[in-house]
């Protein structure tokens, strides 16, 4: 028998176990392994063969690194086949999470059956593919046409109860020990003779599907689909199950599948799976380092971040303190909170009772005495270094030994903070990203002194709440702040070359940008932008810089909240127009600095905006500030969303070239000067070298 798969024969069921860790990825061994387990069933004297398996989960999908190699017999169709053709029934015994190929095998099988807290799901979508072993094909069969759009285009995973109402799994098993369970189950099926059900013998009648389904569906997924093919091709393979014969849906869904695996959208997106996953891990860490308990904390400060910060404690049931300088603060944060969670309410997204208990987590103070019992301090008062370092010396004073002390801070020196305090080593950066009970990104800033345990905890706590971490050192604006600052300027330099706000951002927009960074200012409040430059010593004396946007300020035009900036905003849709005084006022500029205005393509668009971006991230990472050119990739698909599709800047910069990156920043430097345009060392390296950063990231850990 396999390694990983074994068949032995219990009574008269033949249970099949699949057990290969981590999550029984379907490798080709664990495909091989079934294979021949199931035809070893068809000879003995078993009845009903179960299918189940050990460790976290049942199989959770393809294995995903055998993705872009040379395919390995047998393929997974072959192993689906012996399953369904099989003489006797097959029944999948589902615990953890059935996803992809996991629960497309499930499909083939004749009964499904599922522990209560078991998941079913078609997450290929995140990946940039589509369910390529049936899944398109049998889940309309079997739940419908809607359904099956909502379940393969959304990705996310179905509660065994649910997926049984919507006849996806035959049974909800009752007790929690998914063999003994199945087993029971199967031999009910055996006694009453159940039938050999297969989803292929189910039609669909196409009366089920409305007139012109298929294109409003196209139309509405292309929209929120930003550049990826996947979405329109499950429409494809859906339109296949009404109307063509199961084996040639089959044969669709295969030719679509294969089209998807090798695009460079699927190819990203694996990539940042992987990505995210890394960038939990921090080098150098002792492994099997403690963390520290959490079981509650408070937040200094409930404005915008504090209050957004707060929800996500709640949403796992840590108790949370607020902190505020007065009862009227502490009343509009409290107050702040319990109106965000109304409008989820009003959404349908949150019961009343629900809301309730969330906000019962969560209590006020403006007494530092009543922080002395928790675990962990978020600070999230103004950008103001004094006041921090005041607060943080006050946090010394009253927070019990071993309490962690993070900042918030968005561009401060960390350093500075925990010298303020006679415990740096319990101090951390923990950067959230606005609103910060939706923005997946967790930034945990790691100080010279802070202790691996306190490192350690900041990580697991921000996943605990659902973020996903990566790791940044000390330096003004850490990994992502500190790279946009090119992004932004450049934007608004386009402007005096010859563009218009529209052009600008809908390039970046066409890229894959949720919001151009024009429209994006305007969202922010250009005032935001204005003030932190009269603060800044260290921009260069230039008056063509942030020109633009220092004149809409001086203008009173902040951009949403006034109603007008780069562009003018519909008071009712907020919906953007552009502003024709904008545009000559921009040609006026343009003329008095002397700027020769000409016609800017959208590649010189978004190299001026990308490229300034990924040479900072080169520099990041020569400074060791980030670890991996991968986590500088996390931190911008899930902090600034910038699109998963393309993989983030320093995947998309080595898909261009280096060598190609670096002859551009070059030919900017020769056009607008070295104070913008100086190459990072490291990119000029790898450009002479012919590398990449993955292949520069590789060797180096290696080495
Ligand atoms: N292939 C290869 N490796 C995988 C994998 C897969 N499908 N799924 C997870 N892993 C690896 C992870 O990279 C990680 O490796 P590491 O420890 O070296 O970093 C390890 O397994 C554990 O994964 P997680 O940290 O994500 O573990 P969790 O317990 O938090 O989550 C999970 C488990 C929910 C199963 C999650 O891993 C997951 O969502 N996996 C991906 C599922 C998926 O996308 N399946 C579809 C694949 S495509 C497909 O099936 C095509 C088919 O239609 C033909
Ligand atoms: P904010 O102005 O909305 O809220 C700050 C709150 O701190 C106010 O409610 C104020 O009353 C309170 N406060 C001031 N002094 C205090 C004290 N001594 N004790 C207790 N509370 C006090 O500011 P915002 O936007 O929430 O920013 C907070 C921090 O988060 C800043 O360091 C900022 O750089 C950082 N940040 C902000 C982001 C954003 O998009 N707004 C994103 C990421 C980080």
């Amino acid at each position: 028998m396999s390694e990983v798969v074994s068949y032995q024969l219990k009574g008269n069921i033949g249970v099949i176990v699949v057990n290969s860790p981590p999550v029984n990825a379907l490798s080709q061994s664990v495909r091989e392994g079934i294979l021949n387990a199931v035809n070893q069933a068809q000879e003995d004297n078993s009845e009903v063969i179960v299918l189940r398996c050990d460790g976290r989960t049942f199989i959770a999908g393809a294995d995903i690194t055998e993705f872009g190699k040379p395919p390995r017999a047998p393929g997974l169709p072959e192993v689906l086949s012996a399953i369904e053709n099989s003489s006797k029934p097959v029944i999948a015994a589902i615990h953890g999470t059935a996803l992809g190929g996991g629960f497309e095998v499930s499909l083939a099988c004749h009964y499904r059956c599922a522990i209560a807290s078991a998941k079913v799901g078609l997450p290929e979508v995140k990946l940039g593919l589509l369910p390529g072993a049936g899944g398109t094909q049998r889940v309309p069969r079997l739940a419908g046409v809607k359904a099956a759009l909502g379940m393969i285009t959304g990705g996310n995973p179905i509660p065994a109860p649910k997926a049984k109402d919507m006849g996806l799994i035959d049974e909800v098993l009752t007790g929690e020990d998914v063999e003994s369970s199945a087993i029971a189950y199967a031999q009910e099926l055996h006694r009453t003779s159940a039938p050999l059900k297969r989803v292929r013998d189910i039609t669909i009648d196409p009366d089920t599907v409305e007139a012109g389904f298929f294109d409003e569906a196209r139309a509405r997924l292309a929209k929120r689909a930003r550049g990826q093919i996947a979405q329109d091709r499950i429409v494809s393979c859906l339109e296949a199950a009404v109307s063509l014969p199961i084996d040639e849906g089959l044969a669709r869904e295969r030719e679509l599948f294969g089209e998807l695996v090798t695009s460079p959208e699927s190819a990203a997106m694996r990539h940042i799976f992987f990505a995210e996953r890394q960038a939990a891990k921090i080098k150098g860490l002792p492994k099997g380092t403690a963390t520290r308990d959490i079981k509650k904390v408070a937040i200094i400060g409930g404005g915008t971040m504090g209050g957004g910060i707060a929800m996500c404690f709640a949403g796992v049931g840590i108790p949370v303190v607020l902190v505020e300088v007065d009862d009227a603060a502490l009343e509009r944060g409290l107050g702040i909170i319990r109106k965000n969670y109304s409008i989820t309410v009003q959404k349908g997204k949150l019961s009343e009772d629900k809301m309730e208990r969330l906000i019962s987590t969560i209590s006020g103070t403006t007494n530092y005495d009543d922080i002395a019992d928790v675990d962990l301090v978020i600070e999230a008062v103004f950008e103001n270094l004094n006041l921090k370092k005041e607060i943080f010396a006050k946090l010394d004073s009253v927070c019990k030994a071993g309490a962690i002390l993070a900042t918030n801070t968005s561009y401060q020196d960390v350093d500075a903070i925990a010298a303020a305090t006679g415990r740096p080593q319990d101090v951390v950066g923990m950067h959230f990203f606005s609103p910060a009970n939706v923005m997946k990104l967790l930034e945990v800033v790691q100080g010279d002194r802070t202790a691996d345990d306190a490192l350690a905890t900041a990580m697991a706590i921000g996943k605990k709440i659902g973020k996903v971490c990566a790791l940044s050192g000390v330096c003004y604006g850490f990994i992502g702040n500190r790279m946009l600052g090119g992004y932004g300027r450049e934007a608004q330099m386009l402007l005096l070359d010859g563009c218009t706000p529209t052009q600008v951002d809908s390039a970046l927009e066409k890229f894959g940008m949720a919001m151009g960074p024009l429209a994006m200012g305007d969202l922010a409040g250009l005032d935001v932008g204005y003030k932190a430059r009269e603060a800044r010593t260290d921009l260069p004396d230039d008056p063509k810089l942030y020109r633009m946007g220092t004149l809409l300020v001086e203008m009173g035009r902040f951009g949403q909240k006034t109603g007008s900036g780069f562009y003018t905003y519909d008071p009712e849709t907020r919906r953007r127009q552009s502003d024709p005084e904008i545009e000559s006022l921009i040609k006026t500029e343009a003329t008095k600095l002397g700027v020769e205005r000409r016609e800017v393509t959208e590649d010189e668009i978004l190299a001026r905006c990308f490229y300034p971006l990924i040479n900072e991230g080169a520099k990041i990472l020569e400074e060791g500030i980030a670890q991996r050119p991968s986590d500088i990739d996390v931190v911008y698909v899930f902090g600034y969303a910038f699109p998963v599709a393309k993989g983030g800047p320093m995947f998309y910069a080595d898909q261009v070239g280096l060598k190609n990156v670096y002859d551009k920043i070059c030919e900017f430097r020769d056009r607008y000067g070295e104070q913008y345009w100086r190459p990072a060392p490291l990119l000029e390296q790898l450009a002479k070298e012919g590398k990449t950063f993955a292949e520069w990231d590789r060797e180096r850990s290696l080495a």
